[in-house]
């Protein structure tokens, strides 16, 4: 039984490859290691899978070819599910990763001093190639931070790390990663504690092309929901369910300014708050409350419109009551109003998530 599955996942890497697995080799030579290494290929067109069964002669390879899916984070996790060794290490097929520290990485799981080791680029002694320009510097520092709110690693968007096999199989069952970051979902799903990062030096591919286009970047802002849902759950919710609220604000004025040029004033009023109300309807079905989006809409736009007059009648009903019952309010009418909209927004929040768009 291997102590170490490495696991490469690999698109159109054939050239890579060559020189990829003699250095994982070299690298262990002369450790005591005893290390897999799933190369999981996603039927590249190029000659990806013939140089892995070459190398697979001389090296202790497995290749797993996916014909009907795509994707980084997904081909790793078919990885780890075919793995035996005790701890998985995730690294790319273009030697952006030096395998070089994988022992340094294995060191820090099996001395227990990390239960997640990551070969990090951003901490002292870690470092990228000086040529980065300045856009993809801050698009780097841009992913980053945006991670924020889940990990305070230096650097959570790295391909580059490990842990052991125990902590995966604990939650194999709560990953769903789309897009890149496999190793941000494992650090905020894992529950590794001790996460400790490994200065690594972050080398530019000279062979093939970054397959990291726009629509990966675009799955990483709904990695980051799903994410914030799982962490933060009806928080998360809230935060978008009031986001998109905010913005019915500027869709209500902007219809309203239109429609006064050919509506007398209490109609064209009327109609801008229906509109904003639907716009506010079809962007938390899709958005905020997008589990839902395939239950039948009639049903949940009338049922919302109900949410919406309820939360309306307890906005009023809180303002009216303060004003009424505090002196204090009775000179702060617009102070009672606004407590009066989050009160009014709280009912319409609980409405929608358990009745409008139950799960
Ligand atoms: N099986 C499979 N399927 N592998 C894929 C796919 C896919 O759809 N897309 C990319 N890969 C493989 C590549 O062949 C490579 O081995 C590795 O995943 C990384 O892909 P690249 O396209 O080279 O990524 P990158 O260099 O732009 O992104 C790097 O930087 C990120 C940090 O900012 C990678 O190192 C990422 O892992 C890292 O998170």
């Amino acid at each position: 039984m291997p102590q170490l599955s490495i696991i490469v996942p690999t698109y159109c890497e054939a050239e890579n490859l060559k020189n990829l697995i003699p250095r994982i080799s070299q690298a262990l030579e002369g450790s005591d290691i005893s290390a897999e290494i799933i190369v999981v290929d996603d039927n590249s067109p190029d000659d990806t899978s013939a140089v892995c069964q070459t190398l697979a002669e001389s090296f202790p390879i497995q290749l797993i070819t996916r014909k009907q899916e795509r994707g980084l984070s997904t081909a790793v996790l078919a990885g780890m599910d075919a793995a035996v060794g005790e701890f998985l290490l995730v690294m790319d097929a273009d030697l952006s990763h030096p395998p070089e520290a994988i022992p340094d990485l294995y060191a820090a799981l099996k001395n227990q001093e990390a239960d997640f080791v990551i070969g990090s680029r951003y901490v002292n002694g870690g470092s990228t190639e000086e040529n980065w320009g300045w856009f993809r510097k801050l698009n780097s520092r841009i992913a980053t931070w945006l991670a924020r709110p889940f990990t305070n690693v230096k650097d959570p968007m790295a391909g580059f790390f490990a842990f052991s096999r125990h902590h995966f199989l604990q939650v194999r069952e709560f990953l769903n990663p789309v897009g890149y970051k496999i190793g941000l979902e494992l650090l905020v799903k894992c529950r590794c504690r001790k996460v400790v990062e490994v200065p690594i030096h972050f080398a530019d591919r000279t062979q093939g092309t970054s397959k990291l286009s726009f629509k990966e970047q675009l799955s990483y802002l709904r990695h980051l929901k799903r994410l914030s849902e799982f962490k933060y759950r009806n928080y998360a919710y809230f935060v978008q369910f009031a986001i998109i609220g905010l913005s019915g604000v500027f869709v209500n004025l902007a219809a309203l300014s239109v429609l006064l040029h050919w509506l007398i004033r209490p109609v064209a009023i009327a109609v801008a708050i229906w509109i904003s109300m639907s716009t506010n309807f079809l962007l938390n079905r899709n958005i905020t409350f997008s589990y839902a989006k395939h239950s039948p809409i009639l049903k949940q736009y009338i049922q919302y419109c109900g949410s919406c007059l309820t939360g309306a009648f307890f906005n009023g009903l809180t303002a009216e009551t303060l004003c009424r019952t505090f002196d204090y309010f009775d000179q702060r009418t617009l102070l009672a109003a606004f407590i009066g909209i989050l009160t009014g927004m709280a009912f319409n929040f609980i409405l929608c998530r358990y009745l409008v768009f139950a799960k």
